[in-house]
């Protein structure tokens, strides 16, 4: 998202509350997650693009030189939003395959016979390099409404050179943080996994490696085993690329070992964790990346959230944005799904989607709380108490997106 503090002062006034997580560092874990401090009837000063003080109203005192002010009275500050997971960049829709879900028939079926990930591979493919990055522009706007103010996105509906590489630039133009999905599925025109990966890693990895800052892969029966991705994944780290992976989504294939042996920075869906992986990921820096709306899109069972927070384990939450098994941009949503089907706290969930997510994505020393010093990315929520950002099902809950100390333009 645009980046630009201008050296405009900005003071968001007289909020009914204004939430951040607390503590240093990142990743929280443990107790340390649900670790949130509400300031009453507070204010934020934006300076440089920079969050330069937070505190109570009576604490205020003068400002001297030009300030613009805002009303926040009925408004809660929260940090602006971090989504971690999307797969922002496609073209086309799967309308017609989310009616086929609705009477019964089941994502993986659809993928067996070559629509699911597959579709929207043949019509990103058949979109212009224009068309994707207009269609990352929109989903861009729709994210900016529902607050978050810094996403991520993957590419993986290419699967050629040219495509992957458009998505990327695409992503990166909007504003976002690309990773390099180049593991996603098979594309028909390789015999099989294996081929495919020769040809991706050597002919797209050297120029996907100038453009995002991770890769991704899918590990999954139907999609890459765990040496196929261990190749994959080693030689996007050999290019200078952090690495993620989707892991244990619908079957446990040794993905968070994977994971853990890399070094990834996470292992992101775990809807098919068992005891085993909960605590293996808990013991180790990797963080779990958690999809409610995707379980919840799918009708799959939800991730052990309230075990691996228990046991320690670092976990963010994300939306996976996609237009097939996620197609929900909202971050509050997900933050409703975290409390009433994760069993997370809102406090939990606030700082699984700010200063968690923010690590994820490598930022945490500048994204995620309401301090000075770090970017002035703030979300205005149209609330008395700012745990109406888990409790407000649904709800147009977002007043205004501050980016970078600028009030955000929404079309
Ligand atoms: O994270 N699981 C793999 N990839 C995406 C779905 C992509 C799609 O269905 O288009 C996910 O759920
Ligand atoms: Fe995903």
């Amino acid at each position: 998202m645009s980046r630009e503090g201008g050296g405009r002062r900005l003071l968001v006034r007289d909020l009914a509350q204004l939430a951040t997580p607390t503590g240093q560092g990142a990743p929280l874990r443990g107790p340390d997650l649900g670790r949130v401090e509400a300031i009453e009837e507070a204010f934020v000063l934006c300076e440089d693009g920079l969050i330069a003080r937070v505190g109570a109203m009576r604490e205020l005192g003068s400002l001297e030189g030009d300030v613009v002010e805002l009303d926040g009275r009925g408004l809660c500050a929260i940090p602006g939003l971090v989504d971690c997971h999307t797969h922002a960049c496609f073209a086309g829709n799967r309308v017609d395959e989310f009616a086929l879900r609705a009477a019964g028939a089941t994502y993986e079926e659809l993928h067996a016979r070559g629509g699911g990930i597959m579709s929207t591979v043949r019509s990103t493919r058949a979109a212009s390099p224009e068309e994707l990055a207009d269609a990352v522009v929109r989903h861009r706007q729709w994210m900016l409404r529902v607050g978050t103010t810094t996403f991520e996105a993957k590419s993986g509906y290419g699967l050629d050179e040219e495509t992957e590489l458009a998505s990327l630039r695409a992503i990166r133009d909007a504003g976002g943080i690309p990773t390099w999905l180049g593991a996603h599925a098979v594309p028909p025109e390789f015999d099989d996994a294996d081929a495919y990966l020769d040809f991706a890693l050597r002919e797209v990895l050297p120029r996907a490696a100038d453009v995002a800052e991770a890769a991704d892969v899918f590990v999954e029966s139907g999609a890459f085993d765990v040496a196929q991705a261990r190749r994959y994944l080693q030689a996007c780290a050999g290019a200078g690329l952090a690495l993620r992976l989707h892991g244990d989504q619908f079957t446990e294939q040794g993905a968070i070992g994977l994971a853990i042996e890399l070094g990834a920075r996470s292992i992101d869906h775990l809807e098919a964790t068992g005891e085993r992986g909960v605590a293996e990921l808990a013991a180790s820096p990797v963080v779990g990346v958690l999809l409610p709306a995707s379980a919840l899109f799918l009708g799959r069972p939800m991730p052990p959230a309230r075990a691996l927070v228990d046991a320690c384990a670092a976990i963010a939450l994300a939306t996976d944005f996609n237009p097939g098994s996620a197609f929900c941009e909202s971050l509050p949503l997900v933050c409703s799904l975290a409390a009433t089907q994760l069993h997370l706290s809102p406090a939990e969930a606030l700082t699984a989607c700010t200063v968690n997510a923010a690590h994820v994505l490598g930022r945490a020393d500048r994204l995620g709380r309401l301090a000075p010093g770090y970017a002035a990315d703030v979300v205005l929520l149209d609330a008395p108490d700012w745990r109406y950002l888990a409790y407000h099902l649904g709800g147009q809950l977002v007043a205004r997106t501050i980016v970078a100390g600028a009030q955000t333009e929404l079309r």
